[in-house]
């Protein structure tokens, strides 16, 4: 693979990854603008000369008329802070060439120094790629770029990691940092060991991840092999103490009987005493596997030490194995682990909810090894394949596996990495995950039943939860047993937007316009935003603004909490009613955050979900700078308001306030609403909902002559919500007769993004629509939509 730095544009300071990417990147326009702008600049410097050594005194007209003594001025630019120096720029070179050939220049009494003023490279900075960026393996400006301008979905994956991945100079410095380690432990234990685990050795690691190590004790016998990711076939580290003398005890500092918290002590104290350039060791001796924490200045890695963990270097040889045995596997993982941080998935800082990578690295693993796919053995096949080999038991659990890639690797399916990819989410999009496990071992995903119906002895104290991922050494160990239900159904929802993504003309082709497309609509954050600033629908939905029943009212009189609570889900609800029932949109909702869904009428919200705890402030910091909120009842498409519903045109939408409800209480919500005048305030409980409404059929399109007949009809006269529906139904069938109706992608699908805010002192609901696949369609349904909510809504009363 392309190093980066061998296609490298220097107008733009941007690295590239291949010859192709450049040449597209040298006729974009992006390229060229600065191209110009640094031309300009070129021309400008060569005008103009840098006059140093002012004084705060001197002003703009005294320097502007010395120097006109010398030759046309056209501009002069004074340092505004300190009127230390000053630019000034003639109208020619010649005049620059006169001033700086005269030796001495003096403005009111003082010596002032001139020279020609440098130029600098006008994008130099911005689009250096950033190092702060880079080394936690996210992908900057510079690699969507690259990415943008490769030809297919496979050369994308291929360039992500070869962008993200470890290069064998990090590998190195990682073991660098070990053997320093293990030189100090050995002082005290003449047989210890330090050893890397995990993504710094397992051909997974992306530039910046942690440095996990293990500290063996008695590390005789030990044996372990990790590769590098650009030397597959060359082991860089061999652990190997076979042949260390004899050992003896009484020279060794017997830690390993001590418990955790004093071990834990001892390890930070000769860490922190004896390493030079450690900083922040800690020791976290209640965690599954205690470990001691410290960041290492020299090599600016944060570490993870832990003891003894023998399993995390045998799985770390297994993972490592798998990326050695089939080349499309390490980029798929780089994929899916870029995707899953993307989407705030996977990788959690320290203790967290979120999966860990490891847990999602077998997830791809056991993708791979299911009987469909078959790129690679389960665990189990590889043990079988050792038959012959030593035996490896490690803390009781059979570790054995063959590591010869001769031995195994014919047994893999032929499949492309693009159509894998694809393949994950289409699988994982029809797996429950509550209702099974996911085991690598075996190479299957298993119902819980018969999972626990099979399981070993030592098997069984499986601790099963809402996401299972069997470890597939040490087999009691649910590796996903620390993700929480939010996570679970954020990746449900995600790997389903993912696969629509992934059905998307967008995902498969190029549009030649060098926009987003394949790989970069998964891993690029912030992808919907990208897609946003083309096509967005945004409702805004004002509280006073609605029509209540009486009925409604005296429910809820002096409780505005649960007014707001109920009023929330009936608007949801109404939706719902728009899409599915009045447009018959084919509707699927998965709520993204984890938290309820706002549109099951047996979910009702309670009075504490909508209670206001704080304001929020980086929230209210969120929305305060998101330009994309509207102010006004409707934007779309980058800011045109578009507002043509009399009924609702009103800036009473915006300024409603809550004033029927006579305000008792005495929570924090209605103290903010009260002082609050002009911030805004979310109420807890923002959400985003991947609601998936899919249409064969632009139902919006040539309503209004269909309408015109209907309305006569005396059944629909008082009736609009019936009337609508009619009008869907008849668009329907006559566009279902005309067969082609020119609709591009056959099918459309929106995200829905739910706000509750407080602003001004009164309550309204935002409601963003965001297309998942192609925009084209959305567009001019958005254009449509706006106007056909409002109105229906008009004629709605919240009973
Ligand atoms: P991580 O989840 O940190 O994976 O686990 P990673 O590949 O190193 O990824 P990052 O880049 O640091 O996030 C690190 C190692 O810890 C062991 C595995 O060896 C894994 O590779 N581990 C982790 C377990 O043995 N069991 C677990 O449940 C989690």
């Amino acid at each position: 693979m392309a190093s980066s730095n061998k296609f490298l544009c220097d107008v733009c300071n941007l690295s590239l990854i291949s010859e192709k990417a450049m040449e597209e990147h040298l006729k974009g326009k992006k390229h060229q603008k600065v191209e110009e702008v640094t031309k300009m600049r070129q021309i400008q410097a060569k005008k103009s000369i840098f006059v140093g050594n002012l004084v705060k005194s001197m002003s703009e007209i005294e320097i502007t008329d010395y120097f006109m003594k010398v030759g046309s001025v056209e501009r002069v630019i004074l340092d505004k802070e300190k009127h230390r120096y000053a630019i000034v720029e003639f109208q020619s070179e010649e005049v620059v060439e006169q001033a700086l050939a005269t030796k001495k220049h003096i403005i009111g009494g003082r010596k002032v120094n001139v020279k020609q003023r440098e130029w600098k490279p006008v994008m130099g900075k911005q689009k250096q790629p950033s190092k702060k960026k880079n080394t936690r393996g996210q992908v900057d400006e510079g690699v969507v770029e690259s990415l943008v301008a490769l030809d297919n979905v496979t050369e994308q994956m291929h360039g992500l990691m070869a962008q993200l991945q470890l290069s064998p100079d990090d590998v190195n410095l990682r073991y660098l940092v070990c053997r320093l380690l293990q030189s100090v432990f050995q002082e005290f234990m003449p047989y210890a060991a330090v050893a890397p685990y995990g993504s710094s050795v397992n051909s997974y690691g992306v530039k910046g991840c942690d440095l996990d190590l293990n500290l063996t004790i008695d590390s005789r016998n030990l044996m372990y092999e990790f590769s590098t990711p650009d030397a597959e076939d060359e082991i860089v580290e061999k652990i190997d103490k076979k042949n260390l003398k004899d050992f003896d005890e009484s020279e060794t500092m017997d830690i390993d009987d001590n418990d955790d918290s004093v071990t834990m002590e001892i390890i930070c104290k000769i860490i922190r005493q004896l390493v030079p350039g450690v900083k922040h060791v800690r020791g976290i001796p209640l965690a599954r596997k205690p470990v001691v924490k410290f960041s290492h200045s020299q090599s600016g890695l944060l570490c993870d030490i832990s003891i003894n963990n023998r399993l995390a270097l045998r799985n770390t040889e297994l993972l490592a194995f798998y990326g050695k045995l089939n080349a499309v596997v390490r980029p798929l993982v780089f994929a899916i682990r870029q995707w899953a941080k993307v989407k705030q998935i996977a990788g959690n800082v320290g203790a967290g909810p979120k999966l860990t990578n490891y847990a999602l690295t077998l997830l791809v693993i056991t993708y791979l090894q299911m009987e469909e796919v078959k790129v690679l053995p389960s665990v189990k096949e590889l043990q079988a394949a050792n038959e012959d080999g030593d035996e490896c038991i490690i803390d009781g659990w059979n570790c054995t596996f063959n590591c010869d890639v001769n031995n195994v690797a014919s047994i893999a399916k032929e499949n492309s990495l693009d159509n894998l990819l694809v393949g994950f989410y289409k699988f994982y999009a029809t797996v429950d995950f509550s209702r099974n496990v996911i085991c690598p071992r075996k190479g299957k995903i298993i119902p819980i039943e018969m999972f626990q119906t099979e399981a070993g002895e030592k098997e069984k104290e499986f601790k099963c939860g809402c996401l299972n991922v069997q470890d597939p050494l040490e087999l009691s160990h649910n590796v996903a047993g620390n993700v929480n239900e939010k996570t679970v159904k954020r990746l449900a929802g995600e790997i389903k937007v993912a696969q629509v993504r992934c059905q998307s003309k967008r995902f498969s082709k190029s549009d030649g316009e060098r926009k987003l497309w394949g790989l970069m609509l998964l891993v690029k954050e912030g992808t919907s935003d990208s897609l946003k600033a083309e096509v967005t629908g945004c409702l805004e939905v004002g509280f006073g603004n609605c029509t209540f029943l009486d009925s409604f009212k005296s429910r809820w009189d002096g409780n505005q909490n649960g007014a707001i609570a109920e009023w929330v889900h009936q608007v949801m609800l109404f939706y719902k009613t728009v899409l599915q029932d009045v447009l018959k949109f084919d509707c699927h909702v998965e709520s993204l955050d984890g938290k309820e869904d706002m549109f099951d009428m047996n979910n009702q919200p309670t009075f504490e979900e909508v209670e206001v705890t704080s304001s929020n402030g980086s929230l209210k910091r969120h929305l305060e700078d998101d330009s994309s909120l509207p102010t006004k009842k409707l934007k779309m498409d980058g800011g045109e308001v578009h507002n043509e519903n009399p009924q609702t045109s009103d800036t009473s939408l915006c300024s409603a306030d809550v004033s029927f409800i006579s305000s008792t209480d005495s929570h924090a919500i209605d103290m903010d609403v009260q002082s609050s005048t002009s911030s805004v305030i979310s109420l807890p409980g923002e959400h985003l909902i991947t609601y998936i409404c899919k249409t064969k059929f632009p139902m919006w399109i040539g309503r209004r002559k269909h309408k015109r007949v209907l309305m006569k009809a005396p059944e629909y006269k008082s009736n609009v919500f019936a009337l609508e529906r009619a009008v869907t139904t008849k668009v329907v069938k006559e566009q279902e007769l005309m067969g082609d109706v020119n609709f591009k992608s056959g099918s459309m699908s929106l995200q829905l993004h739910l706000r509750k805010v407080f602003e001004d002192g009164s309550c309204k609901l935002v409601l963003k629509m965001e297309p998942v696949t192609e925009e084209i369609e959305c567009k001019s349904f958005f254009h449509f939509f706006d106007n056909f909510f409002l109105k229906l809504l008009s004629e709605h009363t919240f009973q």
